[in-house]
């Protein structure tokens, strides 16, 4: 390993069409949501409204419904698609890997 950048495990792809629960990639904090297209999709845990935790928002789509305010971020980009929230959440590239999901981590 040349010790940069790479792809890290974020566990088994054992989640739900439409759900979304935290994960632990290399040892960082990462919200791991499964589109109802069947995609996975990687997010930063925190909503950039009030800086609450987007776990237990409900997933649309390829999008996530902050718990708290409501605000909508697309699960793809982070960018938001809802109110309050203006700034967008860090998105992470995913990839498959047998029947692991992988994560880069910028
Ligand atoms: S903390 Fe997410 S919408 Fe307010």
């Amino acid at each position: 390993m040349s010790g940069g950048p790479a792809y890290a495990d974020a566990g088994p792809a054992s989640l739900a069409p439409g759900t979304a629960e935290l994960r632990s990639v290399a040892g960082r904090a990462i919200l791991l949501a499964r589109a109802g297209d069947g995609q996975y999709h990687a997010v930063q845990p925190e909503c950039s409204h009030a800086c609450l935790a987007l776990a237990g928002g409900r997933v649309r789509g390829s999008s996530i419904v902050c718990p708290h305010h409501g605000a909508r971020f697309c699960l793809r980009t982070g960018r938001v698609l809802g109110p309050p929230a203006i700034a967008p959440i860090a998105a992470f590239p995913t990839r498959l890997s047998g029947d692991r999901v992988e994560v880069w981590l910028l």
